[in-house]
């Protein structure tokens, strides 16, 4: 029988940053997967405040910190400390992995990726469907620039109108679709929601503690709609309970959460990480929650 290797001088080291950062789930989901396959790494979690976060990238590379994840403040800020960032995480304006290859460090939106293999994953055809995302932060960057490929008409719907219209617009001019940028009134929603097939939730809107709280009423829904809401703690959200209720079809957050972090490990590694141990480390914890 192997032992995992000890930590030691020699061994490599990941993490994730972010501002707070206690609630992460990513060192218990990659430690059990860089356990699992015997890798000399460790993952860890620290909490940069938005002010010392050029100076803790220096450090990182300085000290060859072998990967970076970032998360709520740090995922466009971090691109102007990079050395070098993948076309389409430029597009979308954010960077949520880092890698450190010889001192040059190479940013890239995992995000992306993780939401848009998840949809795929659990059976919903997007090539061409009409799609409606609700906020318009980094999530919803993310999420809107990887569908962009498949879809040729976005609705962004946002409490800030100003920003549903700003990524509406980068949309546009770089991704070559139809893209429109609305408020969230339920009257605006009430319409929007009839002109789409697949309907996104990219606000935190449900997330635990707030989890009676819904980004939209039930009596707005029909079960026209594949309904995806991003958050995965809870598992289930009330805007979840809700579309199953009137026959949607659903998808949580968790996958996503996953997928983005089973490619940010193939990248760093070069190994193919166990996924369904992911996803059991994060359940176990979420069910203690
Ligand atoms: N499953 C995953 O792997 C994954 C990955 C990334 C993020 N997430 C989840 O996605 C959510 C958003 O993350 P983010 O990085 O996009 O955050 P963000 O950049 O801060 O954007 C948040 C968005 O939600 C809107 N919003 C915030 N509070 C709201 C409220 N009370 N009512 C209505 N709209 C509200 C904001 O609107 P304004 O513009 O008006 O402020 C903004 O559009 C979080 O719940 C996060 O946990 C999940």
């Amino acid at each position: 029988m192997l032992n995992n290797p000890d930590i030691k001088a020699g061994t490599n080291v990941l993490c994730v940053i972010g501002h707070p950062i206690e609630h992460s789930m990513s060192p218990i989901m990659h430690n059990a997967a860089l356990k699992d396959l015997y890798l000399d790494y460790i993952y860890l979690a620290f909490d940069v405040p938005p002010k010392d976060l050029e100076k803790t990238v220096f450090g990182f590379k300085k000290h060859d910190i072998k990967g970076i994840n970032t998360t709520i403040p740090h995922k466009e800020r971090i691109m102007q400390y990079l050395d070098q960032i993948d076309p389409l995480a430029e597009k979308i304006g954010a960077v949520n992995t880092v890698k450190n290859v010889n001192g040059r460090l190479i940013g890239k939106n995992t995000d992306a990726f993780g939401a848009k293999k998840a949809l795929i994953d659990a059976g919903c055809k997007i090539k061409g469907k009409k799609v409606l995302v609700l906020g318009a932060g980094g999530a919803a960057r993310a999420i809107s620039f990887s569908l962009s490929e498949e879809i040729n008409e976005i609705y962004i719907s946002n409490r800030t109108e100003k920003r549903a219209i700003e990524l509406a617009k980068d949309l546009n001019d770089k991704m070559k679709i139809t893209a429109i940028g609305k408020n969230s009134s339920k009257e605006m929603l009430k319409s929007l929601i009839n002109e789409v097939d697949i309907l996104i939730n990219t606000t935190p809107v449900g997330m635990y503690p707030g989890v009676s709280k819904t980004p939209i009423s039930k009596e707005l829904l029909t079960n026209h709609l594949f309904v995806y809401d991003i958050i995965y703690n809870p598992l289930q959200t009330q805007f979840l309970k809700d579309a199953s209720e009137i026959g949607c079809k659903t998808l949580n957050g968790l996958d996503m959460f996953i997928n983005q972090g089973a490619l940010a490990f193939e990248w760093w590694t070069d190994r193919t990480p166990n996924i369904k141990l992911m996803k059991k480390k994060i359940v176990e914890i979420l069910g203690k929650i």
